[in-house]
């Protein structure tokens, strides 16, 4: 079916034609699984396109996103959280993007490097920035909050310590409700182990056996998905929020306006950084709200068959199995926008 044919109503908001639907077109019912594919390739779906490059910026919720991420790290330093021994990690981190940045978007980014001397410049948010690679003084932040605020991505860094992969530094903004200060630290297994089946179904360890295959040279990426539990294009859910946004489920449920509630979709990019080994788990996340996904049949009947067919235990995890049914059934039932 054509973009144009599978749309009604109203034009579809940019964010919508550049979302990472994350579901195959002719999937039923989702389990969890080790759903990792090469990163770089462009993805049609029923609206648009998405994944030609590592890091989607965002057309033009950009700016509106980086004003959102700053204002969370200026209120909260605790968002980043850097183990010892990480720092070089988060440098090879910071380099590695920068390069990918300026390649992938060459008109709004660019870098220049003279060995360790490099310049940076982002002409979308204003940043002109020398430094010298692993000079900490030379950058107003450590690296890999001054990336933070440059991308939209979460940045989560894993590396091997005692015979374990373990989450050793974060940035993270918008979490879909946990927090990296509790997480930090955590092996593969401490992180999963309250998702159900996951561990026991020995999908955790399959997942810890591809992060230490990942070759130096390719980019792996992976979608997750589940709707908000926020009734609002609200990106940080996280726990440290809580008492923000922990009443906008009850609420929406309450007065019934399943219009807005939202598909949180996570896009994580796997990257084995050349420099020091560590893996990334950078994680961007999309939204919108069943109200769009009901302007295109074929997400809207593809996302009621899943969400209605999930087993118990993880549309509980999920956070949805209470509502799931009346939301649904507006999903499925006549437009009249
Ligand atoms: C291929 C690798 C991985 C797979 C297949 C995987 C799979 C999953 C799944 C299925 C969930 C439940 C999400 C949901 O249903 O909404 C989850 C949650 C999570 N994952 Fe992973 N994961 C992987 C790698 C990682 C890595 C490397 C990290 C950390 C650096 C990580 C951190 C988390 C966190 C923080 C959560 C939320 C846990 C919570 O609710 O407390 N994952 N993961």
């Amino acid at each position: 079916m054509s973009s144009a044919a599978a749309v009604e109503g109203r034009p579809l908001a940019g964010h919508t034609t550049r979302l990472p639907w994350p579901f195959p077109d002719d999937l039923d019912s989702f389990r969890y699984s080790v759903n990792v594919e090469p990163a770089r390739v462009p993805r049609p779906t029923a609206a648009g396109e998405w994944g030609a490059h590592i890091v989607d910026l965002g057309g033009e919720e950009y700016g509106a996103m980086m004003a959102e991420r700053r204002r969370i790290l200026d209120a909260d330093p605790h968002r980043v959280r850097i183990l010892p021994g990480m720092l070089p990690a988060c440098w090879d981190l910071l380099l590695y993007y920068l390069r990918d940045l300026a390649i992938s978007f060459p008109h709004i980014m660019e870098l220049s490097e003279d060995g360790d001397h490099l310049h940076w410049r982002n002409h979308a948010l204003g940043t002109d920035q020398s430094f010298v690679l692993g000079d900490a003084a030379s950058l107003p932040y450590d690296p890999m909050t001054f990336l933070g605020r440059e991308i939209p991505d979460d940045l989560l860094l894993v590396k091997e310590r005692d015979g374990r992969l373990c989450f050793d530094a974060g940035l993270v903004t918008f979490a879909a409700a946990w927090s990296v200060s509790f997480d930090v630290g955590m092996t593969m297994d401490e992180i999963h182990n309250p998702v159900p089946r996951l561990t026991k179904e020995g999908i955790t360890s399959r997942a810890e056996q591809f992060l230490r295959r990942l070759p130096a040279d390719q980019v792996y990426r992976r979608v997750n998905w589940t709707l908000s539990a926020s009734g609002s294009r609200k990106l940080d859910v996280s726990l440290e929020e809580l008492p923000a946004w922990g009443t906008d489920i009850p609420a929406l449920v309450r007065d019934e306006e399943w219009g807005r509630l939202q598909l949180r979709i996570e896009v994580e990019h796997f990257v084995r950084l050349p420099m020091t080994g560590a893996v990334t788990f950078n994680i961007r996340t999309h939204m919108t709200s069943l109200d769009e996904i009901r302007r295109v049949p074929p997400w809207r009947d593809q996302l009621a068959r899943v969400v209605l067919e999930l087993p118990e235990d993880l549309a509980t995890y999920k956070g949805f199995a209470d509502y799931r049914e009346p939301a649904m059934a507006w999903l499925t039932g006549e437009v009249t926008a």
